[in-house]
């Protein structure tokens, strides 16, 4: 077991007392860290008590400490899974190879630049996120939205410590910029492209929470396996804290979709929107846009960059050891490939395609999301079924790029798809509707109309506990 340091200014279990050097260094990017987070954290409730989970170890129960915290107060700590004693690499060329405590020379640069890329997105949505705590449906719902902040901040320690111990003047060159870029910024942009979409409204959230950190996951499943063991044990760690964001997606949309039925039942014409509620087919809109953004976040179906990282033992697949052959040699993956105004079924070489393995698992763990809610629908009587698009519907990253397919993944003319897209994202008319619903409820116990209760608090606690005491 590594001992667990909790005194010391940055809590952790990686022995960091013993590395003055590396300290020194992570205690000098902790102010700027704290002066980011002020600026661009969730803005107006930094001096509120927030009831908020801390990870204080990694043990498998009780690693997470709750209590109320005021957030700039918040013991970021830095946590790496346990080591795997005689861990070797499960996977492509450098299969049972031990798994290396310093990096190979040759993976440095490519390393480096997985680790800003994961790096970058969790900040990024604390910035997206900002605005937000002035407009939850709950003090619950304003809690969870702040936990999720407080941790996507951690998982930024946690890819600073990486490239602080690893990457020397590099790597802390990298941290720095990982406090200078912004969401959204013209001239300093987040480096993928969903992590630079307004968050402003609760179903955006929820459905960010559901989709796009789910594209976390996976890409946390992905660096898990990573021949870089720190990568490995600093992801695994991490994943157990994403859960929760996920959670907090996954039972938001239900929550919403469980209302929206309560209210059309409520409305002579079955209309929720009459009854204040957010009507199914917009919920379908917002699911839509989420999904087709996250996708693009795997990156494209086709490439030669998954096919070395998988080689060279960087990144392997989502639980690589369900998988029943590790060299994914003289295999063929086969997709639909565009050509001449069409798709057709084309066999890619399995390495070039991990990108599109891994994005399979995604859309199959969306799927049990969206069954679920579907469940909520037909339990409340109602006929309408949400659905995920085809994985061709509105990308703008990888094969489908910019082509106009429909979201049962058919290949249209560009005007026709300009046409319906109205059917298919949301529009400017949904976007206005629901942020006259923005507007928060933040007395213990009470929920806006639009969203239903959640069937339990945090942790025990009742929903009518006083998550956040604001004053
Ligand atoms: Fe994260
Ligand atoms: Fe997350």
């Amino acid at each position: 077991m590594s001992s667990v340091d909790l005194t010391s200014k940055i809590p952790n279990n990686v022995g960091l007392s013993d590395d003055k050097r590396l300290l020194r260094a992570l205690e000098a990017w902790q102010p700027n860290y704290i002066g980011w987070w002020k600026e661009m954290g969730p803005e107006g409730y930094q001096e509120k008590d927030v009831w908020l989970r801390t990870a204080i170890s990694v043990d498998a129960d009780g690693w997470a400490h709750f209590d109320y915290v005021k957030m700039p107060d918040y013991r970021w700590g830095i946590f790496l899974a346990e080591p795997v004693a005689g861990r070797t690499i499960g996977y492509g060329d450098a299969r049972g190879e031990a798994a290396w405590q310093v990096i190979p020379g040759e993976h440095r640069n490519t390393l480096r630049r997985l680790i800003v890329t994961q790096g970058d997105t969790e900040p990024a949505s604390v910035e997206q996120q900002r605005l937000l705590g002035n407009t939850a449906p709950s003090l619950y719902d304003l809690r969870n939205l702040f936990q999720v902040n407080v941790e996507e901040g951690r998982h930024l320690w946690a890819m600073v410590y990486l490239l602080h111990s690893h990457f020397g003047r590099d790597g802390r060159e990298e941290a720095e910029e990982l406090l200078q870029r912004r969401s959204g910024n013209v001239d300093k942009p987040r480096i993928l492209g969903a992590f630079n979409a307004p968050v402003d409204n609760w179903l955006d959230f929820f459905m960010f929470t559901m989709f796009t950190d789910r594209d976390g996951k996976y890409q946390l499943l992905a660096l898990a396996e990573s021949g870089f063991d720190p990568l490995a044990r600093t992801t695994r760690f991490m994943l157990t804290e994403e859960a929760h964001h996920m959670f907090v997606g996954e039972t938001g949309v239900e929550r919403i979709v469980q209302r929206s039925c309560e209210l059309m039942k409520q409305d002579p014409n079955e209309d929720a929107r009459a009854q204040g509620g957010i009507p199914l087919d917009m919920v379908q809109r917002y699911l839509n846009l989420w999904f087709a953004l996250s996708l693009d976040l795997f990156g494209g179906e086709i490439s030669s960059n998954a096919a070395s990282y998988f080689a060279a033992g960087l990144k392997g697949r989502a639980n690589e050891d369900k998988f029943a052959e590790h060299s994914a040699l003289d295999q063929a993956y086969r997709m639909m490939v565009p050509k001449d105004g069409k798709v057709a079924e084309e066999d890619v070489p399995l390495r070039n395609a991990m990108n599109e393995v891994l994005r399979d698992g995604y859309v199959e763990d969306c799927q049990r999301g969206v069954d679920r809610w579907n469940k909520r629908i037909s339990e409340a009587g109602m006929p309408y079924r949400l659905r995920l698009p085809s994985k061709r519907f509105y990308r703008h990253i990888g094969l489908y790029a910019e082509m106009p397919f429909d979201m049962d993944g058919q290949l249209l003319a560009k005007p026709d798809w300009d046409r319906r897209r109205g059917e298919w994202l949301p529009t400017a008319e949904d976007r206005a509707y629901v942020a006259t619903l923005q507007k928060p409820v933040y007395t213990p116990g009470q929920i806006a109309n639009w969203i239903a209760k959640p069937a339990r608090g945090i942790k025990g606690l009742p929903f009518e506990y006083e998550y956040v005491r604001l004053d």
